[in-house]
């Protein structure tokens, strides 16, 4: 990566000057990384929410104005005009592929679906009733195991390689997970098919009957996937980042990134949506939910709402409430928690405690819904939003490694704990 940093102008802290940077869009940054060394100081800043981690060109957020940028093209346009391959392309290469070059890289990913034979034998290892991000924590750092040839992280080539396989048997694996907690056969992958359609074959079908895809519902969940391929640093990608600054196998940080997305206040909380949203049944028992939402004395917060950068609405979510309406018209079901969930979003949209905190919906709103209509139980809700962040996750690890000022992740701490005192032996204690 070449570095496009641009001085904007100096701060001064405890009276020394420190340069300050300038993006393409969003906040200026102070280069701090000087300020031990002259100050004898460190900065504290838990859950980093003011730091800014490394340069990167892959995407940008925008929480003020709900805005989410894929190297500089708005999600709702790559959304609607792009499918999964040319948007996996343009995360990792910068650009929109050209005719050839889409061929070439779909051709890439599609020769790449298959898992070693041996790997199969890894999921025997597992309990039945094992939750498949669990399978998928553990199958995921297996591959390193597996494909050793591609995880010489110095060589370009090595790492394009390492690219191509982990976007290509993610799916494999997330379908391999499914497939074994619910005791059917694994089915292989078919390379007549699209990378999403692929996906839904490997899931839903079974060696006993034909299983034609539904083109309308692969084309709902390509799009739920580019809605969640990349999200900045957040909490799984920073993750990626911090095991690969040591220089780790890249499927080994791929599998550190999933264990972080696992967690309910990150991959999980779509989960909690559809769950609140069951819980809630009816819309006459919203203003209930919502009074509940606004007692401070009550743990309870409406699930899908607010959002640590969104402060205005999740663009995901825009797209992710029509896809909902798409995929329920294509099944043919009239979910009544599409109902609860329009009039819930109605009613918090109009309502000061949610307008004064900004507090919008954001993209696991709907998701739950949408998931649930495509035929995948809740269990399989974050390994879905794994597979798409997969694309974030490597493309990130690889701009990493390919930025100049990389440097193994390592931050400091403020300590609170015992002074320094002698050993009492344990006669004395
Ligand atoms: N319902 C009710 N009140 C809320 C909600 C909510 N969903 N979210 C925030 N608030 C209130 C808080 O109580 C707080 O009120 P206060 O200022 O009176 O104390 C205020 O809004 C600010 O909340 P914070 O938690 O400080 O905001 P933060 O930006 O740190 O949190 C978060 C964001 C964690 C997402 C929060 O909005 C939340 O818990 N939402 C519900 C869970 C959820 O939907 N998570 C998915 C996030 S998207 C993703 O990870 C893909």
């Amino acid at each position: 990566m070449q570095s496009k940093i641009q001085q904007a102008g100096t701060a001064i802290i405890e009276g020394t000057e420190f340069p300050v940077y300038k993006g393409t869009h969003g906040n200026e940054v102070i280069d701090i990384r000087n300020l031990t060394k002259v100050t004898g100081k460190f900065t504290f800043d838990p859950g980093f929410t003011s730091t800014a981690s490394c340069e990167s060109q892959i995407t940008f957020i925008d929480g003020d104005e709900g805005m989410l940028l894929y190297r500089g093209y708005p999600i709702e346009q790559l959304a609607e005009q792009a499918d999964f391959i040319e948007t996996a392309y343009l995360l990792l290469e910068g650009e929109l592929p050209t005719r050839e070059e889409c061929a070439k890289f779909r051709n890439d990913i599609t020769y790449h679906t298959m898992v070693h034979e041996h790997f199969l034998k890894f999921f025997d290892g597992f309990r039945r009733d094992a939750h498949p991000m669990a399978i998928m924590c553990g199958a995921v750092g297996a591959l390193s195991a597996f494909y050793h040839d591609s995880t010489d992280i110095h060589d370009p080539e090595a790492r394009k390689i390492a690219v191509h396989r982990m976007i290509a048997k993610m799916p494999t694996i997330a379908a391999m997970a499914y497939k074994y907690t619910i005791g059917q056969p694994f089915v292989y992958p078919r390379n007549d098919l699209h990378y999403t359609e692929n996906f839904m074959h490997m899931c839903f079908s079974v060696p006993a009957e034909d299983y034609e895809v539904n083109k309308t519902l692969a084309s709902a969940l390509d799009k739920i996937f580019i809605l969640h391929m990349d999200h900045e640093q957040n909490a799984s990608t920073s993750t990626v980042r911090l095991a690969g600054s040591s220089g780790a196998n890249p499927f080994a940080c791929i599998a550190a990134g999933i264990a972080c997305l696992w967690g309910p206040a990150h991959g999980g909380a779509n989960e909690a949506a559809l769950n609140m949203l069951q819980e809630i049944g009816t819309v006459d028992r919203i203003p209930e939910y919502i009074a509940k939402a606004k007692d401070k004395s009550d743990p309870f917060r409406l699930m899908g709402f607010g959002h640590r950068v969104y402060k205005n609405y999740d663009p995901r979510a825009k797209v992710m409430q029509k896809a909902s309406a798409e995929v329920l018209e294509a099944v043919g079901v009239k979910d009544p928690l599409l109902d609860v969930a329009k009039e819930l979003e109605k009613i918090a949209l109009e309502d000061e405690y949610f307008v004064e905190k900004k507090l919008y919906p954001n993209i696991d709103f709907y998701s739950g819904i949408t998931l649930r209509a495509l035929g995948f139980p809740r269990s399989m809700f974050t390994p879905l939003f794994a597979l798409a962040r997969t694309v974030g996750w490597i493309a990130q690890w690889r701009e990493m490694l390919e930025d100049p000022n990389q440097k193994i992740g390592r931050p400091r701490q403020l300590y609170t704990g015992a002074a320094k005192r002698d050993f009492v032996p344990m006669d004395q204690r």
